[in-house]
C-alpha cells in the first residue's frame, strides 16, 4: 500500500544531516529548525502564521480552542473522516454536530450543513470544520458564504491536503485557521508524530502558541489551561528538508492518478457512478480544484471480497473509513443512529483506497488494475 523506504532512500543523506544538526545543537523541543520550518511552511501556503505542534489531532484542538470554541458551543463536521475530526471538537469541550457528505467528492455537503444549521442542532453552532478528504478541497465557496452569512468561524481539517487548492487558493489558507498532520503516511510527512496550525490571524496564532505550551506566555506563568502540544526538533528538521520536495511528490501523485484513470478505462471497468454496480467508480478531480491524491479511493460493490482478493496477490489496499463516525462506539453520546447519514454509510461500505505514493512504479500500477479486472471478470 505504501513503501516509505523508497522516499527515504532518495533523500536519506539530507535527512541524516538534519538529524545530526539537532543532536549537535541539542534543540530537541521546538527550537531553531522548528522555527525555520514554521516560516518556510507559512510562505509555502501563503498564510502569515504557522504553529508547529505534536500531531494533527493537537493541531485541530489548538485551532478550535484558539478560535474560542469551547463549552456551550457547537461545531459542524463530517461523519466520514478520521476520528480526530470529531474527537478534537469534544476535547475542546464543544458539541460535535454532523452533516452528510457528497457522494462524488466524499466531502461535507454544504446543502446538508445548511439544513443542519436550520434544524434543532443548529443552535449554538459557532464553527464549521470541513475536512479536505483524500487530498481534495471541500466545496469552499459555499462554506465561505455560510460563514459570512451566519457569522461562523471556518476551520479546515487539512490533514490530508498539503498542496491541494481551491480556485487557486491553497488548502490551509482558505479558512480562519487550518490543521495539518505530518503523520508518516501523509503527503508531507515527519518521522513520527507532528502537526501544524496555519492561520492569517495574529491573535489566533498567538493563542495557539501559548496553548501548545500549557498556556504559558511567560515561563511558568500560566494564563489559561493549555496542553503540551509542542513539535519536537527532529520532526521540524526533517519536515524542513521534505518541504523542498513535496511539490514534486504531489505532481508525481497527480501523474499516478491520471495513469490509474487511463488503465481502468483501457480495461473497460469504469462506471460513471456515483454508485457502483458491476464495475469501478473512479475518484474525480472536481472543477476548480487541485487534487493532491493523498488517497486514490475507488468505489466497488463487493468491496471486502475485492480487498481479500488483492491481499491474496500481495497487493495492499485500505478502507478509509469502514465505520462512519456517528456509528462509532465512542461517539454514541452524539445520539445519532444508523440511517442518519446515508451517503457516509454507503461510502463506508464501498470505498477502497489503492496504492498511490510518488515512488509507485508503473508496472506495479498495471498489476493492481489487472488483478482488479480479474476479480471483476
Ligand atoms: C482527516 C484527518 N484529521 C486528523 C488527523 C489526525 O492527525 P494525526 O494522526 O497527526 O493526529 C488525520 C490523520 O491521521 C486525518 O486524516
Amino acid at each position: 500500500m505504501l513503501d516509505l523506504k523508497r522516499q527515504h532512500e532518495a533523500i536519506h543523506g539530507e535527512l541524516l544531516e538534519a538529524v545530526k544538526h539537532v543532536l549537535e545543537t541539542q534543540q530537541f523541543i521546538l527550537g531553531e529548525r522548528v522555527a525555520a520550518f514554521e516560516k518556510a511552511a507559512a510562505e509555502h501556503l501563503g498564510v502569515v502564521h504557522s504553529v508547529g505542534c505534536s500531531s494533527g489531532t493537537d493541531a485541530l484542538w489548538l485551532a478550535l480552542v484558539a478560535a474560542g470554541i469551547g463549552p456551550g458551543t457547537s461545531v459542524v463536521t463530517t461523519p466520514f473522516s478520521f476520528f480526530a475530526s470529531v474527537s478534537a471538537i469534544l476535547r475542546a469541550g464543544a458539541t460535535a454536530v454532523l452533516a452528510d457528505i457528497e457522494p462524488v467528492s466524499f466531502n461535507l455537503s454544504p446543502a446538508a450543513v445548511e439544513a443542519v444549521l436550520d434544524g434543532p442542532r443548529g443552535r449554538g453552532v459557532r464553527a464549521l470544520l470541513p475536512v479536505h478528504l483524500y487530498g481534495q478541497c471541500a466545496e469552499w465557496s459555499a462554506f465561505a458564504r455560510l460563514g459570512r452569512e451566519r457569522g461562523l468561524t471556518l476551520i479546515e481539517d487539512a490533514a490530508q491536503a498539503w498542496g491541494a487548492e481551491w480556485q487557486g487558493g491553497k488548502a490551509g489558507g482558505l479558512g480562519d485557521a487550518a490543521a495539518f498532520s505530518f503523520y508518516p503516511t501523509k503527503n508531507l510527512s515527519a518521522a513520527g508524530d507532528a502537526g501544524m496550525v496555519a492561520t492569517r490571524s495574529d491573535a489566533l496564532a498567538e493563542r495557539a502558541r501559548a496553548l501548545r505550551q500549557h498556556g504559558m506566555r511567560r515561563r511558568y506563568f500560566h494564563d489559561e489551561v493549555g496542553w503540551n502540544a509542542r513539535m519536537d526538533g527532529f520532526q521540524g528538521a526533517i519536515l524542513l528538508v521534505k518541504l523542498k520536495y513535496v511539490e514534486k511528490w504531489n505532481e508525481g501523485r497527480r501523474r499516478l492518478a491520471e495513469r490509474y484513470h487511463a488503465l481502468f478505462a483501457k480495461a473497460g471497468l469504469v462506471e460513471t457512478g456515483p454508485y457502483p454496480q458491476h464495475g469501478v467508480v473512479l475518484p474525480r478531480e472536481l472543477a476548480g480544484r487541485r487534487h493532491v491524491w493523498h488517497q486514490y479511493a475507488i468505489r466497488v460493490e463487493r468491496r471486502d471480497a475485492l480487498r481479500e482478493f488483492l491481499a491474496g496477490r500481495r497487493i495492499g489496499s485500505e478502507i478509509f473509513y469502514p465505520v462512519p463516525l456517528h456509528l462509532q462506539e465512542a461517539l454514541k453520546g452524539l445520539e445519532y443512529v444508523e440511517g442518519d447519514f446515508p451517503e457516509a454509510e454507503r461510502a463506508a461500505r464501498e470505498v477502497l483506497a489503492l496504492p498511490i505514493f510518488p515512488e509507485l512504479r508503473e508496472d506495479e500500477q498495471e498489476t493492481v488494475v489487472a488483478v482488479i479486472a480479474e476479480f471483476l471478470s
